[in-house]
């Protein structure tokens, strides 16, 4: 490990307490009794733990002790623990579950040793987050279970500037004997008696992440998906915080997964009123054939802790998710304004069409025009033709790189939009490789969007996506793709894996589907990648490692985004979700909101649009010209400024939030309100993040203020006699 790197890891190998630290957290465990590894403390930052925080020794009735023992003091039932096996007299939610090859259940893991590591190391075959030696510190811990010899590592990095510990675990079949995984979490954090509430983020297709708050009771609560994506249903995030945490205030701690596939966060109240939390795979219809030799590596937890309430939580997640996720070109490049045809024509279009679309794209300083779906095959419904990724030469002539050149020659990118993991019946990949659908044999597999889902785990079907996609893009003329998945997993089953090995589908699955994305990122650099599914139904930390953005929602009504956005921003960055202006009526929800509040709630993101541009009126495409330059100038702030969360939709009449540069000079403020009253209630906004003593101008009002007087006193809202309305502030320091 670097010498000029002060240590973020202490280690008293006396008593074998491990602390690891930055300025802001701590998090310390210690090998007790029996050798199992006692979870101590995770928190604000303590200095020379002095080891006053010796777990409680009480004869509890029904909580038994170990093998062997006549002491009646101590039981794996109530021990706050790093990791814990099951079918050994801890009754709660076990991290790990396997069955031995003598069937048996039982998994007792003890303490073997440690490991420190610089940097970070590589998850294989997993998205992860990525470090270098200076950036954060690795320590790996070995546990056993002696019997059956299985090996289990924890993984715990913590980084230098973030209050965030990334957690994973290995484990590895030391034995002689196969064995099978039937739960393997990414993590577990046990936490002494508090009183307190659970942040999730539930939703729906076109209605996703809403924030969700509830008090942790006794019993297990599971936010899960089983749908074989992250989905839309249950975000791959929650967090435990104090009953009287606010956005601003409180002990707040972050869990979120870096995995697309089935995921659980278990949250279990024990007999003692003590919170166990557990996260990883989905044990749904899981399970893994460990043969002797073989290894295991679970998907990486984002563990994140602030006293500072959800803002500085989501802060941590963002600048994690900027500095440490997202790779490549883009990830601190600005993204482009776009327009993409989807809600403009839906299927019914051909280059004719969709030429004065891009011209009028051109003439508003839009910078990319995005061929939605309809563009291969013969589709002109979601009948047909997934799977054959051949441009329609009915819709264009003469050949697709004939309208890319159109669209490059107008000073615009061009972006195209896929569904490589699907297959139509109606294809003519489905008439050559029928087998390459995903079912199981004697069962008609069940349609969504009547599509059905390729079989990603067969090696043939990864390698004839890339065959394709390859053919496509090695053309050269295509700048960005829309990577699109529009339907959830069922009828699991992979020809080309035993029985007793169907368990292993859904992962399997995933992990096909990072190889190819791992190889099309790595192939085609310079593209830029959009993550979706039916819009956000696959928006999770492990897509943004391959896909700098995602897009959002299906939903564009200004008024849905706001809350959608809100609760996204909770752990992703607005840059790497992406917000369009789209026409009134809105088509998901038919509410008509004004042209400037469309534009205020997707300019607080990566900004485009999709709606016929050449049906606005005349004012309508002036006030377009006009959102895109004042993006344009904005777009620095917006996609790699800070965000901060003001009020909340769900609560108030109103939602509001800001974004300030890293060096507090500029921030932009957005206020919606929703509906309008004859007697309105006064409301003011108040911002954050300033510089106290700092003088801010605001530049359309001219008028001047102190970054105090913004935090503390704040301003007027306005009174609006119209619904959803949006009031935007631009501020920036004077000297
Ligand atoms: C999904 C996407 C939309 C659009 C359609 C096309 O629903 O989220 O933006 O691309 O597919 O079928």
């Amino acid at each position: 490990m670097g010498d000029q790197m002060e240590k973020l890891i202490e280690i008293d190998e006396k008593n074998k307490v491990f602390h690891l630290h930055n300025d802001k957290i701590s998090y310390l465990f210690e090998v007790e009794q029996g050798g199992y590894l006692g979870h101590l403390y995770f928190g604000t930052r303590v200095f020379d733990y002095h080891g006053q925080l010796h777990y409680p020794r009480v004869d509890r009735g029904f909580s038994g002790n170990l093998p062997g023992s006549l002491e009646r003091t101590y039981s794996l039932d109530s021990l706050l623990q790093e990791y814990s096996g099951a079918g050994t007299g801890d009754y709660r939610t076990p991290a790990l579950d396997l069955q031995n090859a003598d069937g048996s259940f039982v998994a007792r893991l003890t303490y073997q040793g440690y490991e420190l590591l610089a940097g970070k190391p590589k998850l294989a075959g997993l998205p992860a987050s990525y470090a270098t030696e200076s950036e954060a510190q690795t320590l790996a811990i070995s546990l056993k279970d002696e019997v059956s010899d299985v090996e289990v590592t924890l993984f715990y990095t913590i980084f230098k500037e973030l209050a965030i510990i990334a957690r994973s675990v290995k484990v590895t079949n030391c034995g002689q004997e196969p064995l099978t995984l039937k739960k393997v979490a990414s993590m577990q954090l046990d936490l002494l008696q508090q009183d307190l509430e659970v942040i999730s983020l539930p939703g729906a297709h076109a209605n996703e992440r809403h924030m969700q708050r509830e008090a942790v009771g006794q019993g297990r609560k599971v936010f899960e998906s089983r749908r074989g994506s992250s989905s839309h249903q249950m975000n791959s995030f929650i967090a435990l915080l104090d009953q009287h945490a606010t956005e601003f205030a409180g002990n707040v701690y972050g869990f979120n997964l870096v995995y697309s596939g089935n995921h659980s966060f278990e949250v279990e109240k024990d007999q003692f009123e003590q919170t166990r939390v557990v996260v990883g795979i989905n044990d749904y219809n899981f399970s893994w054939q460990l043969a002797p030799g073989a290894t295991f590596q679970t998907p990486e937890v984002l563990l994140a802790f602030s006293d500072k309430g959800l803002n500085e939580m989501s802060h941590n997640y963002h600048e994690l998710l900027r500095k440490h996720i997202v790779r490549g070109k883009f990830k601190a490049k600005e993204r482009p304004i776009l327009v993409n045809n989807w809600e403009a024509t839906y299927f019914d279009f051909n280059e004719a069409k969709l030429r004065p679309i891009v011209d009028e794209a051109k003439a508003l300083g839009i910078e990319m025009f995005v061929l939605d779906d309809g563009w291969f095959g013969k589709r002109d419904d979601d009948n047909t033709s997934l799977g054959d990724w051949q441009v329609y030469a009915r819709k264009f002539p003469k050949g697709l790189k004939n309208f890319a050149d159109y669209v490059h020659a107008q000073g615009l990118q061009f972006g195209i939009w896929l569904e490589p993991e699907m297959i139509s019946y109606d294809s003519d990949l489905y008439r050559t490789h029928p087998e390459y659908l995903m079912q199981v044999p004697k069962r008609t597999p069940s349609p969504s969007r009547n599509q059905y889902i390729l079989d990603l785990t067969q090696k043939e079907v990864r390698q004839n996506v890339l065959k394709q996609l390859s053919e496509l893009l090695d053309q050269g003329f295509i700048d960005y793709v829309k990577w699109d998945m529009n339907r959830n997993i069922s009828d699991v089953y992979a020809h080309a894996l035993p029985a007793n090995q169907q368990g292993e589908v859904y992962h399997r699955y995933i992990l096909g589907l990072y190889e190819i994305l791992e190889h099309l990122t790595t192939k085609y650099p310079d593209i830029l990648w959009e993550g979706c599914s039916g819009g956000g139904g696959r928006f999770d930390t492990g897509f943004a490692y391959y896909m700098p953005q995602s897009w959002t929602s299906d939903n564009t009504d200004a008024l849905a985004r706001q809350t959608i956005q809100y609760g996204t921003s909770l752990v992703y960055p607005p840059s790497v979700f992406t917000a369009h202006v789209s026409a009134v009526p809105n088509h998901q929800t038919g509410r008509i909101t004004p042209l400037a509040t469309r534009g205020a709630v997707a300019m607080s993101a990566v900004f485009g649009y999709e709606l016929d541009l050449t049906k606005l009126t005349a004012e309508e495409k002036a006030a377009v010209k006009k959102q895109v330059a004042t993006y344009k100038q904005l777009r620095p702030l917006v996609q790699f400024g800070d965000f901060i969360r003001l009020k909340a939709p769900a609560k108030q009449n109103q939602c509001a939030w800001m974004f300030v540069a890293k060096d507090k000079n500029e921030a932009l403020v957005f206020v919606f309100d929703r509906l309008a009253s004859a007697q309105p209630t006064h409301t003011l906004t108040k911002l954050a993040g300033l510089t106290a003593n700092k003088h801010y101008q605001e530049q359309t009002t001219k008028e001047i203020f102190t970054g105090s007087e913004l935090m503390n006193l704040g301003f007027y809202d306005p009174l609006h006699r119209h619904d959803f309305t949006a009031d935007m502030y631009h501020f920036k320091a004077i000297n």
